[in-house]
């Protein structure tokens, strides 16, 4: 008998989904030259054992910090066998002796769960790095959970000294949102880690438009995404400049098109997506006119053109009746209207106000 799995899903439109996932590094990251050139530049030396520049890397969720630095670790990984480069994320270990235990374990020397201090595996990873003559790096991210404890504190000292205590060289990256991080550590840390800082900016929507035309060509078969789909999932995430979102959102629409069997993702797909995002606010629901709801769903946190949100609610409102809509919820003081002149003429968007 066929299983029911068989028969959900028939029209693939997707090649493999997985080039959209998260946690996957793709080979070529636009708009990150220069953060990528800044941090090879600074872990470098550690690949001729010298000491490298450690680094401080923020900016607001979904620019790319993560994945930029796994590149440059798999980069680092494959073109120095003395630099040896590891990735840590402080929400799932965070405690001083878990971090210890898995650096040195990484380096080499394997700990046994229980039974060794924090000092004593502090020891051993020394020991381990000089014999081997290893040039370990370390990125650490979301590290200002390493803020909320005394003992995680301690152990940033222990690193930041690495050199001057143990004349061992060390790459240190830290990541995190708030680019208070450093301001945060103790004097004689930060003064030691002496850590070059890089912001990674916002994603405009243009430069997420290209960041999903170019992990869609892996994901998916040619031709299988309307013209309008890929321009507004970017116009989605731009006011946040989150590419996660905008990647999530084309995802979530490809599935919902596979689920229908339809041949193509289509706007209306993604206006789904939009929807299972974010539920529609009951409150506000009630004085509200069908279309009125529908754009103030459509736009959500998000800013728009004009002529985005009529291309996205083309198959269900004309023209004129959003027309009417953007003036109505605008009178209820719901949304925004920006007019924006250049050199080409006026350009109208529209956000929550
Ligand atoms: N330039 C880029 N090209 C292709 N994909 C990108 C690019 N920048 C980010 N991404 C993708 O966007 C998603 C979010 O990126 P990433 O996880 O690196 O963000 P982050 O800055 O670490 O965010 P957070 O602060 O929330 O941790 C990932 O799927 C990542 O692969
Ligand atoms: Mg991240």
């Amino acid at each position: 008998m066929a299983n029911i799995f068989d028969s959900a899903k028939e029209n693939s439109l997707l090649k493999d989904e997985r080039f959209l996932y998260q946690d996957f590094v793709p080979e070529e990251l636009p708009f990150r030259d220069t953060e990528i050139g800044e941090m090879v530049f600074c872990l470098k030396p550690a690949s001729e054992g010298k000491k490298p520049t450690n680094l401080f890397l923020h900016g607001v969720p979904g620019t790319g910090k993560t994945v930029s630095s796994k590149y440059v670790l798999n980069e680092l990984a494959e073109y120095s066998d003395r630099a040896k480069a590891l990735y840590i994320n402080c929400f799932e270990i965070n405690s001083k002796h878990s971090i210890l235990t898995k650096i040195t374990n990484f380096v080499g020397y394997p700990i046994p769960e229980r039974g060794l201090s924090s000092e004593e595996i502090f020891d051993r990873f020394v020991s381990t790095i000089k014999n081997k003559k290893l040039m370990p790096v370390f990125v650490f991210d979301e590290a200002e959970q390493l803020l909320k404890n005394e003992d995680a504190k301690s152990l940033l000292y222990d690193l930041s000294r690495l050199s001057e205590r143990h004349q061992i060289f060390a790459g240190l990256i830290f990541i995190s949102n708030e680019n208070t991080f450093l301001a945060s550590l103790d004097d004689r840390v930060r003064s030691s880690l002496q850590a070059s800082t890089l912001e990674f900016a916002k994603y405009s929507s243009l430069q997420l438009k290209d960041i999903l035309k170019e992990r869609a060509k892996f994901s998916f078969f040619p031709n299988v995404l309307d013209d309008e789909v890929i321009p507004l999932c970017a116009a989605h995430a731009s006011k946040k400049g989150d590419a996660r979102i905008a990647i999530d959102v084309l995802l979530k629409a490809a599935r919902l098109a596979e689920k229908e069997n339809a041949k193509k993702v289509a706007v209306k797909h993604v206006r789904s997506a939009f929807m299972q995002e974010k539920p529609i606010k009951v409150e506000i629901t009630s004085n509200l006119s069908e279309p009125e709801q529908v754009v103030l769903d459509f736009i959500k946190e998000g800013e728009f053109s004009v002529g985005d949100i009529y291309v996205g609610l083309k198959d269900k409102y004309a023209e004129r009746t959003l027309r009417k809509a953007f003036a109505s919820l605008e009178e209820k003081k719901m949304i925004q209207t920006i007019t924006t002149q250049s050199g080409k003429g006026s350009a109208r968007t529209i956000k929550r106000a």
